[in-house]
């Protein structure tokens, strides 16, 4: 089968980039000791099965090809790439990211460029193929199922490399959009495991933009939303390597809120005294308090009512004539 092609290739990579990245000099000096002045440890760096291809034009595509791989199929996993005509590595001079599966098989790869640079992408991830379909992939299941299930709580962030810090912070309930604004399909994943996700996003505008998009739609699946936003200019990985394990935990004990009311808060500052604006948002936050599945969690959607009404001043009989509205 193409699917069990794609695994295989896959592992073989996967394989062959950590071997590389340990045990060639290039590695070691140029792969290895960037996760190193990244902060990550051995251990961690072994547990997500990192890896680093060289700086070769074809050095990978060679010794796959030896192995008997199939070039269409090593193509498809966007391994290798033909260049003036010959099989080349795509990930070359990068260090590798493998995206598991729930059941710890190799989807396809993050392939990161060391420095910064106009000229060439930040991320190179895995083209959509028969195994890696990206709407419906949350970087980072296969490590936190079990943390999800023991604490009833998933936390979702943006990036390969908060996922991992994070783990490294002893905090293991988290997975990653990879970048992508959120969808139905990320969300029922999510779901599998857990009704409470706690999104950490970092605070600037797009951040919190991104976040919002992302809101209604989990609300829908029944999902029940917190939210962290970290500091400007700071995503998890950033944050938690500058203050320290204990005190990241403690910030996202702190600073975790209710998403719907932030909504509020956040509409309600924008308003300001407009009264036109003020009761499209009333609209809005009604909406929004609508999808919350009424037979699956009654008390949630009054509590909201309740709450909210008393945020904006206004009738808690009239919010709930409004919501039912959004109902029908
Ligand atoms: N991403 C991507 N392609 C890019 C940029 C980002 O696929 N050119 C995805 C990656 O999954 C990345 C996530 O979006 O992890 C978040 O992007 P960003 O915050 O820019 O990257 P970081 O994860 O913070 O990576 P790093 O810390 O290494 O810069
Ligand atoms: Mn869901
Ligand atoms: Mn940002
Ligand atoms: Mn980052
Ligand atoms: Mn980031």
């Amino acid at each position: 089968l193409m699917a069990d092609s794609l695994f295989i290739i896959n592992n073989y990579a996967r394989e062959y980039f950590t071997d590389t990245l340990f045990n060639k000099e290039e590695g070691q000096n140029v792969g290895l000791s960037y996760f190193e002045e990244r902060g990550f440890t051995e251990e961690t760096i072994k547990k997500f099965q990192l890896g680093y291809c060289l700086n070769t034009f074809d050095a990978f595509a060679k010794s796959a090809l030896n192995k008997g791989y199939n070039l269409e199929y090593l193509q498809k996993t966007g391994l290798v790439t033909i260049r003036n005509d010959q099989p080349a590595d795509n990930y070359r001079g990068r260090v590798i990211f493998p995206i598991h599966n729930q059941s710890g098989k190799i989807l396809g790869f993050g392939a990161r460029i060391l420095v910064k640079s106009d000229r060439a992408p930040k991320y190179i991830n895995s083209p959509e193929n028969e195994i890696y379909v990206k709407s419906r992939v949350l970087y980072g299941t296969y490590f936190a199922r079990h943390a999800i299930d023991k604490l009833n709580e998933c936390l979702l962030v943006e990036g390969y490399t908060d996922v991992i810090s994070l783990h490294q912070a002893g905090v293991e309930n988290v997975v990653a959009s990879s970048g992508t604004s959120l969808t139905q399909d990320q969300l029922r994943l999510i779901k599998k495991y857990t009704n409470n996700l706690t999104i950490l996003y970092d605070g600037d505008s797009a951040g919190v933009k991104a976040a919002l998009r992302g809101l209604d739609m989990a609300i829908e699946e029944g999902l029940n939303v917190k939210l962290v936003l970290l500091p400007d200019k700071e995503d998890p990985d950033s944050y938690v390597q500058k203050i320290g394990a204990e005190a990241f935990r403690e910030f996202i004990k702190d600073n975790k809120q209710d998403f719907v009311l932030f909504k509020l808060q956040l509409s309600m500052q924008e308003a300001g005294t407009d009264s036109n604006k003020k009761s499209q948002l009333v609209n809005e936050i009604a909406e929004t308090i609508s999808k919350i599945d009424k037979a699956e969690d009654f008390t949630r959607q009054q509590d909201y009512i309740r709450q909210c009404s008393q945020l904006l001043h206004i009738d808690e009989q009239g919010l709930i004539q409004l919501v039912n509205k959004f109902i029908r």
